[in-house]
Protein backbone atom coordinates (compact mmCIF):
# COMPACT_ATOMS: atom_id res chain seq x y z
CA UNK A 1 0.00 0.00 0.00
CA UNK A 2 1.52 3.32 -1.08
CA UNK A 3 0.32 6.11 1.54
CA UNK A 4 0.30 9.29 -0.07
CA UNK A 5 0.24 12.92 0.82
CA UNK A 6 -1.06 15.17 -2.49
CA UNK A 7 0.04 18.38 -2.91
CA UNK A 8 -1.40 20.49 -6.27
CA UNK A 9 -2.28 23.22 -7.60
CA UNK A 10 -5.73 22.24 -8.82
CA UNK A 11 -6.07 22.42 -12.57
CA UNK A 12 -7.47 20.21 -14.36
CA UNK A 13 -4.17 17.58 -14.87
CA UNK A 14 -4.28 17.80 -11.04
CA UNK A 15 -8.11 16.95 -10.25
CA UNK A 16 -7.19 14.17 -13.08
CA UNK A 17 -4.17 12.43 -11.06
CA UNK A 18 -6.09 12.94 -7.61
CA UNK A 19 -9.13 10.76 -9.38
CA UNK A 20 -6.71 8.43 -10.28
CA UNK A 21 -4.76 8.07 -6.60
CA UNK A 22 -8.22 8.17 -5.28
CA UNK A 23 -9.05 5.21 -7.29
CA UNK A 24 -6.51 2.82 -6.86
CA UNK A 25 -6.85 -0.41 -3.91
CA UNK A 26 -2.97 0.03 -3.56
CA UNK A 27 -2.98 3.82 -2.71
CA UNK A 28 -4.15 5.21 0.41
CA UNK A 29 -4.43 8.81 -0.10
CA UNK A 30 -3.99 10.28 3.37
CA UNK A 31 -4.96 14.16 2.71
CA UNK A 32 -4.23 17.15 0.16
CA UNK A 33 -2.63 20.18 -0.05
CA UNK A 34 -3.48 23.30 -1.94
CA UNK A 35 -0.94 25.93 -3.60
CA UNK A 36 -1.46 28.98 -5.90
CA UNK A 37 -0.40 28.09 -9.51
CA UNK A 38 -3.24 27.08 -11.82
CA UNK A 39 -5.45 29.06 -9.70
CA UNK A 40 -5.52 30.93 -6.30
CA UNK A 41 -4.69 28.46 -3.13
CA UNK A 42 -7.85 28.75 -1.46
CA UNK A 43 -9.94 28.65 -4.56
CA UNK A 44 -7.68 25.47 -5.43
CA UNK A 45 -8.53 23.95 -2.24
CA UNK A 46 -12.27 24.48 -3.39
CA UNK A 47 -11.94 22.79 -6.33
CA UNK A 48 -9.83 19.85 -4.44
CA UNK A 49 -12.87 19.05 -2.10
CA UNK A 50 -15.17 18.88 -5.19
CA UNK A 51 -12.94 16.50 -7.16
CA UNK A 52 -12.49 14.31 -3.99
CA UNK A 53 -16.65 14.32 -3.34
CA UNK A 54 -16.84 13.21 -6.91
CA UNK A 55 -14.51 10.56 -6.21
CA UNK A 56 -16.52 9.55 -3.36
CA UNK A 57 -13.46 10.64 -0.60
CA UNK A 58 -15.32 13.31 1.14
CA UNK A 59 -13.13 11.91 4.02
CA UNK A 60 -10.11 13.33 3.12
CA UNK A 61 -8.94 16.20 4.70
CA UNK A 62 -8.05 19.53 2.65
CA UNK A 63 -5.62 22.24 3.81
CA UNK A 64 -5.29 25.20 2.18
CA UNK A 65 -1.59 26.13 1.45
CA UNK A 66 0.84 28.98 0.16
CA UNK A 67 -1.18 31.98 -0.99
CA UNK A 68 1.74 33.27 -3.08
CA UNK A 69 5.58 32.42 -3.78
CA UNK A 70 8.50 32.63 -1.46
CA UNK A 71 10.21 35.91 -3.38
CA UNK A 72 8.06 37.10 -5.96
CA UNK A 73 4.31 38.29 -6.96
CA UNK A 74 1.65 35.83 -7.14
CA UNK A 75 0.76 35.08 -10.93
CA UNK A 76 -2.19 32.40 -11.80
CA UNK A 77 -1.52 30.77 -15.17
CA UNK A 78 -5.50 30.95 -16.22
CA UNK A 79 -4.96 30.45 -20.01
CA UNK A 80 -4.58 26.53 -19.58
CA UNK A 81 -6.97 25.62 -16.72
CA UNK A 82 -9.41 28.03 -17.36
CA UNK A 83 -10.22 30.97 -14.36
CA UNK A 84 -11.39 28.47 -12.24
CA UNK A 85 -8.81 26.16 -12.65
CA UNK A 86 -10.91 22.94 -13.89
CA UNK A 87 -12.13 24.65 -17.24
CA UNK A 88 -15.08 26.17 -16.74
CA UNK A 89 -16.23 22.97 -13.91
CA UNK A 90 -15.83 24.16 -10.62
CA UNK A 91 -18.89 24.10 -8.13
CA UNK A 92 -18.20 25.19 -4.80
CA UNK A 93 -19.66 21.77 -2.45
CA UNK A 94 -20.90 24.36 0.18
CA UNK A 95 -20.96 22.09 3.48
CA UNK A 96 -17.14 20.58 2.51
CA UNK A 97 -14.96 22.29 4.93
CA UNK A 98 -10.94 22.94 4.35
CA UNK A 99 -8.77 22.12 7.51
CA UNK A 100 -7.93 24.86 10.34
CA UNK A 101 -4.31 24.35 9.31
CA UNK A 102 -1.95 25.05 6.66
CA UNK A 103 -1.20 22.65 4.27
CA UNK A 104 2.84 22.63 5.24
CA UNK A 105 1.18 22.27 8.95
CA UNK A 106 -0.71 18.90 7.84
CA UNK A 107 2.06 17.74 5.54
CA UNK A 108 4.80 17.75 8.78
CA UNK A 109 1.73 16.42 11.62
CA UNK A 110 1.37 13.45 9.16
CA UNK A 111 4.77 12.40 8.58
CA UNK A 112 5.93 12.70 12.41
CA UNK A 113 2.71 10.56 12.93
CA UNK A 114 3.83 7.92 10.07
CA UNK A 115 7.70 8.40 10.00
CA UNK A 116 9.17 6.90 6.94
CA UNK A 117 5.79 5.90 5.50
CA UNK A 118 4.65 8.45 2.97
CA UNK A 119 4.84 9.27 -0.80
CA UNK A 120 4.45 13.35 -1.36
CA UNK A 121 3.16 13.42 -4.96
CA UNK A 122 3.43 17.34 -5.79
CA UNK A 123 1.86 18.79 -8.98
CA UNK A 124 2.58 22.30 -8.33
CA UNK A 125 4.65 24.85 -7.23
CA UNK A 126 7.03 23.70 -4.89
CA UNK A 127 6.03 26.29 -2.05
CA UNK A 128 4.59 24.07 0.48
CA UNK A 129 7.09 21.41 0.45
CA UNK A 130 9.72 24.70 0.92
CA UNK A 131 7.38 26.42 3.86
CA UNK A 132 6.94 22.53 5.65
CA UNK A 133 11.31 21.78 5.07
CA UNK A 134 11.46 25.05 6.90
CA UNK A 135 8.99 24.12 9.56
CA UNK A 136 10.25 20.55 10.27
CA UNK A 137 14.32 20.39 9.16
CA UNK A 138 13.88 16.43 9.60
CA UNK A 139 11.14 16.74 7.20
CA UNK A 140 13.79 14.71 4.53
CA UNK A 141 13.97 11.41 7.33
CA UNK A 142 10.59 11.71 8.15
CA UNK A 143 9.09 11.32 4.08
CA UNK A 144 9.68 8.28 2.37
CA UNK A 145 10.35 9.96 -1.02
CA UNK A 146 9.06 12.72 -3.30
CA UNK A 147 7.54 12.50 -6.27
CA UNK A 148 7.37 16.01 -8.45
CA UNK A 149 5.78 16.42 -11.90
CA UNK A 150 7.96 19.85 -12.61
CA UNK A 151 11.02 21.20 -14.65
CA UNK A 152 12.57 19.96 -18.13
CA UNK A 153 16.25 18.88 -18.96
CA UNK A 154 15.64 18.18 -22.56
CA UNK A 155 12.53 19.53 -24.16
CA UNK A 156 11.56 23.28 -24.41
CA UNK A 157 9.70 24.86 -21.49
CA UNK A 158 6.16 25.52 -21.22
CA UNK A 159 5.90 28.65 -19.77
CA UNK A 160 9.08 30.67 -20.41
CA UNK A 161 11.99 29.11 -23.36
CA UNK A 162 13.50 27.26 -20.63
CA UNK A 163 11.13 27.11 -17.30
CA UNK A 164 8.22 24.77 -16.83
CA UNK A 165 5.50 26.08 -15.13
CA UNK A 166 5.50 24.36 -11.71
CA UNK A 167 9.19 25.53 -10.99
CA UNK A 168 8.88 28.92 -12.74
CA UNK A 169 6.14 29.86 -10.21
CA UNK A 170 8.37 29.75 -7.03
CA UNK A 171 11.82 29.08 -8.55
CA UNK A 172 13.05 29.72 -4.85
CA UNK A 173 10.94 26.72 -3.37
CA UNK A 174 11.87 24.48 -5.87
CA UNK A 175 16.17 25.31 -5.47
CA UNK A 176 15.29 24.41 -1.47
CA UNK A 177 13.34 20.82 -2.37
CA UNK A 178 16.25 19.77 -4.57
CA UNK A 179 18.50 20.83 -2.15
CA UNK A 180 17.07 19.38 0.96
CA UNK A 181 19.03 15.70 0.41
CA UNK A 182 15.74 13.43 0.63
CA UNK A 183 14.82 10.92 -2.15
CA UNK A 184 12.99 12.43 -4.52
CA UNK A 185 11.72 11.78 -8.35
CA UNK A 186 11.70 14.70 -10.81
CA UNK A 187 8.72 13.99 -13.71
CA UNK A 188 9.24 16.50 -16.07
CA UNK A 189 8.54 17.60 -19.23
CA UNK A 190 11.02 15.50 -20.69
CA UNK A 191 9.17 12.23 -19.78
CA UNK A 192 5.18 14.04 -19.58
CA UNK A 193 5.47 15.34 -23.24
CA UNK A 194 5.44 11.58 -24.13
CA UNK A 195 2.27 10.30 -22.43
CA UNK A 196 -0.15 11.72 -24.79
CA UNK A 197 -3.53 11.17 -23.96
CA UNK A 198 -5.10 10.05 -27.52
CA UNK A 199 -8.79 10.81 -28.75
CA UNK A 200 -9.01 6.90 -28.82
CA UNK A 201 -7.99 7.46 -24.98
CA UNK A 202 -10.38 10.37 -24.46
CA UNK A 203 -13.51 8.30 -26.06
CA UNK A 204 -12.92 4.95 -23.86
CA UNK A 205 -13.28 8.07 -21.32
CA UNK A 206 -16.69 9.68 -22.58
CA UNK A 207 -18.17 6.17 -22.93
CA UNK A 208 -17.15 4.82 -19.50
CA UNK A 209 -20.22 5.21 -16.93
CA UNK A 210 -20.29 6.81 -13.72
CA UNK A 211 -19.48 10.09 -11.68
CA UNK A 212 -16.14 9.81 -12.05
CA UNK A 213 -15.67 9.56 -15.95
CA UNK A 214 -18.02 11.95 -16.52
CA UNK A 215 -16.46 14.60 -14.52
CA UNK A 216 -12.75 13.61 -15.72
CA UNK A 217 -14.64 14.04 -19.89
CA UNK A 218 -16.25 17.63 -18.95
CA UNK A 219 -13.00 19.04 -17.62
CA UNK A 220 -10.33 17.48 -20.54
CA UNK A 221 -12.70 19.53 -22.94
CA UNK A 222 -11.27 22.56 -21.90
CA UNK A 223 -7.35 21.17 -21.99
CA UNK A 224 -8.08 19.46 -25.14
CA UNK A 225 -8.98 22.79 -26.52
CA UNK A 226 -6.10 24.36 -25.03
CA UNK A 227 -3.45 21.71 -26.85
CA UNK A 228 -4.98 21.48 -30.20
CA UNK A 229 -4.27 25.25 -30.59
CA UNK A 230 -0.78 24.09 -29.99
CA UNK A 231 0.17 20.58 -30.98
CA UNK A 232 -0.15 18.61 -34.26
CA UNK A 233 -1.58 15.78 -32.32
CA UNK A 234 -4.60 15.81 -30.96
CA UNK A 235 -5.11 15.32 -27.17
CA UNK A 236 -3.20 16.37 -24.12
CA UNK A 237 -0.14 15.24 -22.09
CA UNK A 238 -1.03 13.64 -18.33
CA UNK A 239 1.76 15.88 -16.40
CA UNK A 240 0.34 15.78 -12.89
CA UNK A 241 -1.19 11.76 -13.54
CA UNK A 242 2.57 10.90 -14.93
CA UNK A 243 3.79 11.54 -11.53
CA UNK A 244 0.88 9.94 -9.53
CA UNK A 245 1.03 6.88 -11.55
CA UNK A 246 5.14 6.79 -11.01
CA UNK A 247 4.71 6.92 -7.53
CA UNK A 248 2.63 3.78 -7.54
CA UNK A 249 4.68 1.86 -10.65
CA UNK A 250 8.05 3.67 -10.35
CA UNK A 251 8.93 0.98 -12.90
CA UNK A 252 7.20 2.21 -15.67
CA UNK A 253 10.14 4.61 -16.03
CA UNK A 254 13.98 5.02 -16.28
CA UNK A 255 15.36 7.84 -14.26
CA UNK A 256 19.26 9.14 -14.15
CA UNK A 257 20.51 9.90 -10.75
CA UNK A 258 21.83 13.77 -11.29
CA UNK A 259 22.76 17.20 -8.93
CA UNK A 260 19.73 19.32 -9.92
CA UNK A 261 20.52 22.96 -9.42
CA UNK A 262 17.10 25.88 -10.05
CA UNK A 263 18.46 29.00 -12.36
CA UNK A 264 17.26 31.82 -9.66
CA UNK A 265 18.83 35.04 -11.26
CA UNK A 266 18.80 35.13 -14.93
CA UNK A 267 16.44 37.61 -17.21
CA UNK A 268 15.35 35.19 -19.50
CA UNK A 269 16.31 31.52 -17.93
CA UNK A 270 14.89 31.86 -14.25
CA UNK A 271 13.02 28.83 -13.59
CA UNK A 272 15.23 26.50 -15.70
CA UNK A 273 16.77 23.45 -14.39
CA UNK A 274 20.51 23.41 -14.65
CA UNK A 275 21.43 19.53 -14.60
CA UNK A 276 25.33 18.62 -13.93
CA UNK A 277 25.56 15.64 -16.27
CA UNK A 278 29.46 15.68 -16.24
CA UNK A 279 30.79 11.62 -15.10
CA UNK A 280 33.02 12.75 -11.88
CA UNK A 281 32.81 12.62 -8.70
CA UNK A 282 32.83 16.34 -6.80
CA UNK A 283 29.52 17.31 -7.94
CA UNK A 284 27.79 19.87 -6.18
CA UNK A 285 24.48 19.32 -4.36
CA UNK A 286 22.21 16.04 -3.84
CA UNK A 287 21.33 13.73 -6.60
CA UNK A 288 17.96 13.41 -7.45
CA UNK A 289 16.07 10.80 -9.88
CA UNK A 290 15.40 12.50 -13.16
CA UNK A 291 12.55 10.57 -15.07
CA UNK A 292 14.26 10.37 -18.18
CA UNK A 293 12.06 7.86 -20.47
CA UNK A 294 8.46 6.59 -19.76
CA UNK A 295 6.59 3.46 -20.68
CA UNK A 296 3.59 5.30 -22.45
CA UNK A 297 1.27 2.57 -23.07
CA UNK A 298 1.68 1.33 -19.67
CA UNK A 299 1.75 3.94 -18.27
CA UNK A 300 -1.45 5.72 -19.88
CA UNK A 301 -3.27 1.69 -19.72
CA UNK A 302 -2.93 2.33 -15.59
CA UNK A 303 -3.84 5.63 -15.71
CA UNK A 304 -6.78 4.61 -17.27
CA UNK A 305 -8.01 1.73 -15.27
CA UNK A 306 -7.32 3.78 -11.86
CA UNK A 307 -9.89 6.58 -13.01
CA UNK A 308 -12.58 4.31 -14.73
CA UNK A 309 -11.57 0.77 -12.59
CA UNK A 310 -10.01 -2.13 -13.94
C1 LIG B 1 2.29 21.69 -14.85
O1 LIG B 1 1.80 23.03 -14.86
C2 LIG B 1 0.43 23.05 -14.55
O2 LIG B 1 -0.25 23.89 -15.42
C3 LIG B 1 -0.06 21.63 -14.65
O3 LIG B 1 -1.10 21.40 -13.71
C4 LIG B 1 1.16 20.81 -14.35
O4 LIG B 1 1.31 20.62 -12.97
C5 LIG B 1 2.79 21.33 -16.23
O5 LIG B 1 3.83 22.16 -16.59
CA1 LIG C 1 -0.51 21.06 -11.46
Amino acid sequence: MVKVIFDGDYGIDDALATLFLAGRADVELLAVGTVHGNARADAAAANALQVLDIAGRRDIPVAVGALRPLAQPLEVSALVHGEDGLGGQAHAVPELRREPVSAAEQLVRIVRERPGECTVVATGPLTNLAVALLLEPRLPELVRNVVVMGGTTREPGNISPLAEANIWHDPEAAALVFGAGWSLTLVGLDVTMHTWLDQSDVDRIASAPGRVAEFAHSILRHYLTFYRGRHDRPGCPLHDPSAAVLAVRPDLARYKKVPVQVELRGAQTRGMLVVDRREFSGRDGPLIDVATEIDRDRLVAEFLSGLLGP
